[in-house]
């Protein structure tokens, strides 16, 4: 996919072509991956575009107006009609519920020397790595219809997640030590 860049937007690295080449495995086994997707996080727009080359009626948000704004470029360039909205996780999509939520959150504990704050937001998730993903978590029950999922790019270098979800492993990769996998979170029937 040949994608405009912007020096303050998270340029798609490993992380998000595991994730985009997961994403399209999956939807076959997975019909929500071509239903209403939220994309929480979109960057560039990668993942919302191989959403929506799936088939998926695509609502993606960022919190960098920056992102928002090379998304929506991306889009019109590939010819892809997604929803863009600029704003904290899912602010901007007031109670609306999705068939599924798709995220490669900011990840690594703090300690990166970044020349920008937004790039510094795109791969920084809190303390222990983990609490963008927890507080994404924390929300996602209220966005999500019966029987969705939620799919995350995780790696091994961030904190632990909240109990209560079914977690089914996708495809995992070995970068220099790192582990980065996908996986789909489902709430559990006790959750
Ligand atoms: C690792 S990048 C992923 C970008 C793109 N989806 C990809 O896979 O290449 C994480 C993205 O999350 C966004 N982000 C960070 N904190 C956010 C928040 N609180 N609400 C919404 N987006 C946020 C960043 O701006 C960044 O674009």
């Amino acid at each position: 996919m040949d994608l405009r860049k912007d020096g303050r937007v998270y340029e798609p690295a490993e992380d998000s072509w595991l994730l985009c080449a997961t994403l399209e495995r999956a939807a076959t086994r997975f019909p929500e991956l071509h239903g209403t997707v939220l994309e929480l996080g979109t960057g560039s727009g990668i993942v919302a575009l191989t959403l929506a080359a799936l088939g998926g009626a695509v609502t993606a948000t960022d919190l960098n107006p920056h992102a928002i704004a090379l998304a929506r470029r991306n889009a019109r360039a590939a010819g892809h009609h997604i929803e863009l909205s600029q704003g904290d996780l899912f602010e901007p999509v007031g109670d609306r519920r999705f068939d599924a939520i798709v995220c490669n959150p900011p990840y690594l504990p703090p300690g990166g020397k970044y020349d920008d704050r937004w790039l510094a937001l795109a791969v920084e998730g809190g303390p222990t790595g983990a609490e963008f993903t927890q507080r994404l978590l924390t929300g996602a029950p209220h966005h999500l219809r019966p029987g969705g999922g939620v799919w995350l790019l995780l790696s091994s270098l961030m904190g632990e997640l909240p109990e209560g979800w079914e977690r089914e492993r996708f495809d995992e990769q070995n970068f220099d030590g790192e582990i980065l996998r996908v996986e789909r979170l489902s709430l559990s029937v006790s959750g």
